[in-house]
Formats: structure tokens, sequence, C-alpha cells
């Protein structure tokens, strides 16, 4: 009997040696420490014992038994530990979730586009505000009180004297009044006209004012600035014209229209911009000596310019904040 003992616990001592997972954790105590283990058979064995040997062996059964009854049960314990530490831990090598990414909305990255090529040609980017007084938004810019020309364009009256600026020109004012010549900047922003809205015109838009104020400047500079713009633009193949116009605060004044061929359909020109050379009147309203200096403007819609090149067919689009249209740039 005591050498069987003996034999168990050397097997159990070579045994444990072996167990890596919980698998082989549990075929070890199925074996020894089981209902039907190595223990119980020699607990079996030990019952059928004549009475006189059994003190001789219950001991030392009883405590190699308990002993490793201990020894699995502080293996069990180490593996719960093991376990629940590679829990908390961060497994880095798991791949990461990914957060849908946004894009810059169209209209954002043409005025982007638009700045960069005139950032380029050495323009400066100013900004003025949106609530604009009658004086910057039409006095100053040459449309005299009851003028026909405030008719050009809808107005959103806030109070009698302050409206939603109707275009971005009121800027070029307050840029001529802030600095003195020689100007070249560019200025973008948000523009308001009280327009029924249909597909092709909408209450809000954004509009670039450009002003160049020199000595000497002319209208080839004007059109040659322009020109080199709309090919950057467009690309070199572009088709487009210079038409005469009137504004009240550029003389003379004209208008640049892209030929736009939608597939399938007829063609047509389509007008991008207002320009010309600044108005003597403007130039002395903000204080400038207009026998030393001259200068030219221009205004161009980003809506239109946008629409042209990416074939948009409806203004409210840039509007609507659909996802379907604008994940499409
Ligand atoms: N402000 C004019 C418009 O909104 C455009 C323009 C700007 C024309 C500068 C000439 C010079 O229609």
């Amino acid at each position: 009997m005591e050498e069987k003992i003996k034999e168990a616990l050397s097997s159990f001592d070579e045994e444990i040696k072996q167990v890596t997972d919980e698998q082989s954790l549990e075929s070890l105590r199925i074996k020894f420490l089981g209902r039907k283990g190595l223990f119980a058979e020699l607990f079996e064995e030990f019952k059928a014992l004549p009475k006189e040997e059994k003190p001789k062996y219950g001991q030392f059964l009883n405590r190699t038994k308990s002993d490793c009854q201990k020894r699995y049960d502080e293996l069990v314990k180490s593996f719960e530990k093991r376990k629940k530490k590679s829990k908390d831990e961060f497994d880095v090598s798991l791949p990461g979730r990914r957060n849908p990414v946004g894009t810059k909305h169209i209209l954002t990255q043409t005025l982007d586009e638009i700045k960069s090529i005139f950032v380029k040609l050495g323009f400066s980017v100013h900004q003025g505000p949106e609530l604009e007084s009658d004086h910057y938004n039409f006095e100053m810019l040459n449309f005299p009180p009851d003028h026909p020309a405030r008719d050009m364009q809808d107005t959103f009256f806030v109070t009698k004297d302050f409206v939603l600026r109707t275009h971005t020109s009121p800027v070029q004012i307050r840029l001529m009044e802030s600095k003195k010549p020689p100007l070249r900047a560019i200025m973008p922003g948000k523009v308001y006209r009280n327009e029924a809205i249909s597909a092709k015109s909408y209450c809000l838009f954004h509009q670039v004012e450009g002003l160049y104020v020199d000595e000497n400047v002319t209208f080839a500079e004007l059109k040659s600035t322009l020109v080199s713009f709309i090919k950057q633009f467009y690309g070199e193949d572009v088709k487009y014209r210079f038409r005469s116009s009137f504004f009240p605060f550029t003389e003379p004044s004209a208008e640049v229209d892209i030929w736009w061929q939608p597939e399938g359909k007829e063609g047509r020109w389509l007008e991008i911009l207002g320009c010309g050379m600044v108005d003597p009147n403007v130039l002395e309203n903000v204080g400038i000596d207009s026998e030393k200096f001259t200068g030219y403007a221009f205004g161009m819609g980003v809506e239109r310019i946008a629409m042209l090149k990416y074939g948009i067919d409806d203004i409210r689009l840039f509007f609507d904040n659909d996802r379907r249209f604008l994940i499409q740039f």
C-alpha cells in the first residue's frame, strides 16, 4: 500500500508540471482527484485492508491526498488570475475601429481653390460684415438714392438703413478706407438676395470680390488676370467670353460667360462674374485721387462657378445638406 501511495504522489508531481492550460488542468483533476480518480481507488483499497493495518496507512494516504488537492487548488487560482489580467490588458494587435471621416463641403473646396489661385497671383484675402449699412452696400458704390440701379438687386432690408449685403462689393469700400493703394485683395463671403427660390437662384449665395488699385492699372490687366484664373480653374480648353455690361461702381463694365455643354443637351453661355474699372466716383468717395490711381474690380458667384465645374444643375443642393449629394465630392 505504501508503495502505491508513493507512486501516485510521484506521478502527480510529474504530471502537474505538464499542465499548461485549463484543459490539461482539468485532466489532472479527473485523473487524480476525481470521483473515479487514483486517490478514490486508493481509498477503496484502503477500505478493504484488515483492521490492524488501517492506522498504518490512513494518515499517510489522507495527508498525501490533501497535499495534492492543495497544489491543484493553487494552480486553479493562478490560472484565474492570469485570465483576469489578460482581460484588463489592451491588445495592441487588434484591428482599430474606423470612424467615418467627413469631407469639406463642395463650396468650401471651391472657395479654397479660388483663393489659392488668387493668392498665387499676389492677392491677399479680406473679409467684411454680412449685415451691412445702406451706406456701404449702395451709396459709396455710386448707387444714388432712388436710382433705378438699386432695383438690380432684390434687397433684404433689416431696418431702413441696414441690409443683408446683396454683394461683396461693400468690402472694397471698407478696404479702400482702411488702407492706401497699392491694394490687391480678394474678399470672399456670403451675400443675400430676396429672390424667388428656384434651381437657378437662392436667397443666399457666395461671392468672391476682387480689387486691384494702383497707378496705371488697366483693363488689359483685369482681362489677363481673369483669363489666367479661368484657365487655372477650368483648364486650358475652357470657352469663355467678355461681354460689355453695366454696374454703377465700374466704368467700363463687363461680364464673363463660360460655355456650358451638358451631355446630350444644347449648350449655352452662363455668366460667372461681373467686372470693370473702378468708377472714379468710387475712388473719390473713399479719398483716393482718381487722377493718380486707377483700379479694377470683379465679383464672382461661387455657386455658379462650382455648378459649371462639377455639373451640378440645382443651386439648392448646396444648402440642403443631403448626405447623398455631399459625399459625391
Ligand atoms: N457686385 C456685382 C454683383 O453682385 C459684381 C461686380 C463686382 C461687378 C465688382 C463689378 C465689379 O453683381
